[in-house]
């Protein structure tokens, strides 16, 4: 049997919870925005080809790709041990050091697939546990602000208590989120190693501030209140003087009337939030025209997306 899996982009921080809140997203034109990866059982060992538009930025040997060391953990943690191999063909459709959950994205896939491949050996909490601790590999500190949504779909906070790891939010299903990538990657752990080691205690209570009412204002359904709190203390003052073009693009985006802009993740990809869906195209429009900076770039209207990994294909290869 062979089996293929998706797992969407999604957008860590949302300027208010920083390592606590994401959010999974789709292009509203269909655009593929996230890691594919079919999976199988081979006879032994593990064989890894990737194909995709982002294929040629992953390590030359497939043993240094973390989708390679994500099955090879998981044939290890299996409650049985069983000799076989594995058969993995990713297609890698988002650039690597994005801000959009790359990664995470590749890191959920393999352990996605390989759990449906081996008939849920793990329950969803202890996948989650092993897709932060391998996304910490990549990016030098275990966070589950991407991979919690691109597992499970949807808005996440984490919570990281023993009751509930991870709660599901309400978000305003009207919203679009624009999506622009440069083109250019930046690498997570430097950009977690810019910020400061500590925080004034104003800063940390305006940060409770804003992360608790957004929580709050999306729970009452309060859109205004919701779109006031998008304020980024943690990250974004210390990370966008390393975002080439991103102030002057926060400045342009708020002109064409969005709601709140902001890094997604790590960057330099940007997001900009808006209930409607002219404005949202025309931001989108600005950010093709003057924040792309290199071949490859792309600006997407994306919108919160409900499925986090999805099986696409099972194929009977035995046929
Ligand atoms: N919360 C993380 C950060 C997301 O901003 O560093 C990037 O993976």
């Amino acid at each position: 049997m062979t089996l293929t899996v998706y797992a969407p982009a999604t957008i860590a921080n949302l300027s208010v919870g920083f390592d606590l809140l994401g959010a999974a997203i789709a292009s509203i034109d269909g655009s593929c925005l996230g890691d594919r990866l079919s999976v199988s059982r081979s006879a032994t060992g593990i064989s890894l080809v990737c194909s995709g538009p982002w294929s040629h930025k992953l390590p030359d040997d497939p043993t240094q790709n973390i989708v390679y060391q994500c099955a090879q953990n998981f044939l290890e943690r299996l409650p049985e041990p069983r000799q076989c191999g594995l058969d993995l063909k990713l297609e890698k459709n988002l650039p690597v050091g994005s801000g959009l959950g790359s990664s995470a994205s590749s890191v959920v896939a393999a352990f996605y697939a390989l759990n449906e491949l081996f008939e849920r050996p793990f329950s969803d909490e202890r996948l989650l546990l092993l897709m932060g601790e391998f996304e910490g590999r990549v990016s030098g500190s275990v966070h589950y602000d991407n991979v919690a949504p691109c597992f499970l779909g949807g808005m996440r906070l984490l919570l990281q208590s023993p009751s509930s790891f991870c709660a599901s939010i309400p978000y305003f299903k009207d919203w679009y989120w624009v999506v622009a990538y440069p083109g250019t990657s930046l690498s997570t752990a430097k950009m977690r190693a810019l910020l400061p080691q500590e925080y004034s205690r104003s800063d940390m209570i305006s940060y409770g501030r804003f992360l608790s009412g957004f929580i709050h204002a999306s729970y009452r359904n309060d859109r205004a209140l919701a779109a006031a709190m998008f304020k980024d203390i943690v990250a974004e003052p210390y990370r966008s003087p390393h975002i080439p073009g991103y102030e002057a693009a926060k400045l342009a985006l708020a002109e064409t009337g969005v709601m709140a802009s902001g890094i997604s993740g790590s960057g330099p990809t940007m997001f900009a939030v808006t209930d409607d869906l002219v404005v949202a195209q025309k931001a989108a429009l600005w950010l093709k025209n003057n924040y792309i900076s290199e071949p490859g770039g792309f600006a997407h209207v994306c919108q919160i997306t409900d499925t986090g990994a999805c099986v696409k294909q099972i194929q009977d290869t035995a046929l």
